[in-house]
C-alpha cells in the first residue's frame, strides 16, 4: 500500500507560502493537507476556499482538504471547484453522512471521512465501502503542536484489521501529534498517509519533510 506524507500547511508562515510548499515538494512529500477550521466544530478559525483556490496554482500535489466546520455539505462544491483532490468531512459534523460522501463523490473528489478521538470506529463501518479514506484524529482537532493520543493508534489498528476482513483498501490517515518519534507508531498501527505540521513547518520546511519519509 502506498505511503504519503501530507504536510499541514496550518503550520506553515503564510507570508512564504509559495517557497515552503516548493520546499516540501523538492522533499518529495505527495499530499498537501489543507485545514479548514470554522470557529464552531473547532475553536479556532482558519483559512477557506480563495487560499486553496491560490495554492492550486502553485502545487500539482494532491490537496487534500480536511474540514472542521459544522454541515460541511454546505461547501463541498466550493472546494472541489477551488481545487480540492480529496474532501474529508467530520462523521460529528454531518446530520447526513451518507449523502455527504455522495455529494463528495459527485464532485468527482475522493471522499474521507474523519472521526475525532473519542468517537468509535463502529460508527462509520455502514459507510465504509464508500469512501476512499478515514482520517483518525491523532489528537483532538483545533490545534496545530499537540501531543498525540496514544489510544487513537488503537483505532487505526482496529479499523485497517477490518478493512483487510472486508478486503476493502482503505487509506487510513492520521493526523495530529506526528513527528520523527512517532511516526513509527502509526505506520505500525497501520496507517498509510501522514499528516504533519508543526513536525514539518518548525524550523528547516525540507530537512523536516525528508526526515519523515525516510521513515516511511
Ligand atoms: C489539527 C489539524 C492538523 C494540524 C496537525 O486539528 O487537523 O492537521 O495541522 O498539526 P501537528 O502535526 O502539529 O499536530
Ligand atoms: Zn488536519
Amino acid at each position: 500500500m502506498k505511503k504519503c506524507l501530507a504536510p499541514s500547511i496550518l503550520s506553515a508562515d503564510f507570508g512564504i507560502l509559495k517557497e515552503q510548499l516548493a520546499q516540501v515538494d523538492a522533499a518529495g512529500a505527495q499530499y498537501v493537507h489543507f485545514d479548514v477550521m470554522d470557529g464552531v466544530f473547532v475553536p479556532s478559525i482558519s483559512f477557506g476556499m480563495p487560499v486553496l483556490k491560490s495554492i492550486r496554482k502553485y502545487t500539482d500535489k494532491v490537496l487534500d482538504v480536511h474540514l472542521m466546520i459544522v454541515d460541511p455539505e454546505r461547501y463541498i462544491k466550493e472546494f472541489a471547484e477551488a481545487g480540492a483532490d480529496i474532501i474529508t468531512v467530520h462523521a460529528e459534523a454531518c446530520k447526513h453522512l451518507d449523502a455527504t460522501i455522495d455529494a463528495i463523490k459527485a464532485t468527482g473528489a475522493k471522499a474521507g471521512v474523519a472521526l475525532n478521538p473519542a468517537t468509535p470506529v463502529e460508527q462509520i463501518l455502514p459507510i465504509l465501502h464508500k469512501v476512499d479514506m478515514v482520517l483518525i484524529m491523532t489528537v483532538n482537532p483545533g490545534f496545530g503542536g499537540q501531543k498525540l493520543i496514544p489510544y487513537t493508534l488503537d483505532k487505526v489498528k482496529e479499523l485497517r484489521d477490518i478493512a483487510n476482513e472486508k478486503g476493502l483498501e482503505i487509506d487510513i490517515e492520521v493526523d495530529g501529534g506526528i513527528k520523527v518519534d512517532t511516526i513509527d507508531l502509526a505506520l505500525e498501527a497501520g496507517a498509510n498517509i501522514i499528516v504533519a505540521g508543526s513536525a514539518v513547518f518548525v524550523g528547516d520546511v525540507k530537512a523536516n519533510a525528508t526526515a519523515l519519509l525516510e521513515k516511511m
